[in-house]
C-alpha cells in the first residue's frame, strides 16, 4: 500500500512556459546557423519538457531519445545508471543538445554525457529544467537551467513518483499525509 500523499503546486504551468521561452531564445542564439542539431531527450522524465522546448526553438532540429534509468520505481538513486534504450541516430560531428528534466545526485547526467561525448559530437550542450544542487554527489552542470530548486520531492511535467503523476501540467511537491 503506497503512503498517502497530496501534491502542492510549486511551479505553475505559466511560469514553466515563460521560462522555456527565455531558454529557447538563449539556445537559438547559441546554435544560430546550425544545420546539424540533434535534440536528445532522456526518457522518460524529459518527454514533456522536450516537447515544449523544441516547439519554442526556432532552429532546424532532429529529435532523438535515449532511455536512462537510475531510480526505477524507487525513491532513492541506485547510483547505477542503466541505458535501457539507445539513440536511433549517429551523433558524430553533430551539434547535440541534451534535454533533461532534473539533475539531482548528478549520476544520470554524468553517465549519459560521458557516453555521448565518446561518440565525438561537434558540440554538446545541456538544458535541464530543474536543478537540485544541494543533492549533488558527482559534479555536473548544465549549460542552461530552468529553475534551481530546494531539496523537495518534486513530481509532474514529466517527473514521476513511482511512475505516477508525470502528466501533471505543473511542477508539484509531494507532501505525505500520514505523518504530521
Ligand atoms: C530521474 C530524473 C533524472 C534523474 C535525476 O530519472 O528524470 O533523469 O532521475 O537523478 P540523478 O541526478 O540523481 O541521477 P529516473 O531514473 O527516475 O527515470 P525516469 O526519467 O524514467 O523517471
Ligand atoms: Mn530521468
Ligand atoms: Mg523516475
Amino acid at each position: 500500500q503506497p503512503r498517502p500523499y497530496v501534491i502542492d503546486q510549486m511551479i505553475s504551468a505559466k511560469s514553466i512556459a515563460a521560462r522555456i521561452e527565455a531558454l529557447a531564445t538563449q539556445i537559438r542564439d547559441h546554435f544560430h546557423g546550425t544545420d546539424k542539431l540533434v535534440v536528445v531527450g532522456l526518457l522518460r522524465g524529459s518527454f514533456v519538457f522536450i516537447a515544449d522546448l523544441v516547439r519554442e526553438l526556432d532552429l532546424p532540429v532532429e529529435v532523438d531519445f535515449l532511455e536512462a534509468s537510475s531510480y526505477g520505481d524507487a525513491t532513492h538513486s541506485s547510483r547505477e545508471v542503466r541505458i535501457l534504450k539507445d539513440l536511433r541516430g549517429e551523433i558524430a560531428g553533430r551539434d547535440v543538445l541534451v534535454v533533461e528534466d532534473i539533475v539531482d545526485t548528478g549520476h544520470t547526467l554524468t553517465h549519459v554525457l560521458h557516453l555521448l561525448q565518446s561518440r565525438n559530437p561537434a558540440r554538446m550542450e545541456v538544458c535541464v529544467l530543474l536543478d537540485k544542487p544541494t543533492r549533488r554527489e558527482v559534479e555536473v552542470s548544465a549549460t542552461w537551467t530552468g529553475f534551481t530548486i530546494p531539496d523537495e520531492f518534486v513530481v509532474g511535467y514529466g517527473i514521476d513518483f513511482a511512475q505516477r503523476n508525470r502528466n501533471l501540467p505543473y511542477i508539484g511537491k509531494v507532501r505525505f499525509t500520514d505523518t504530521p
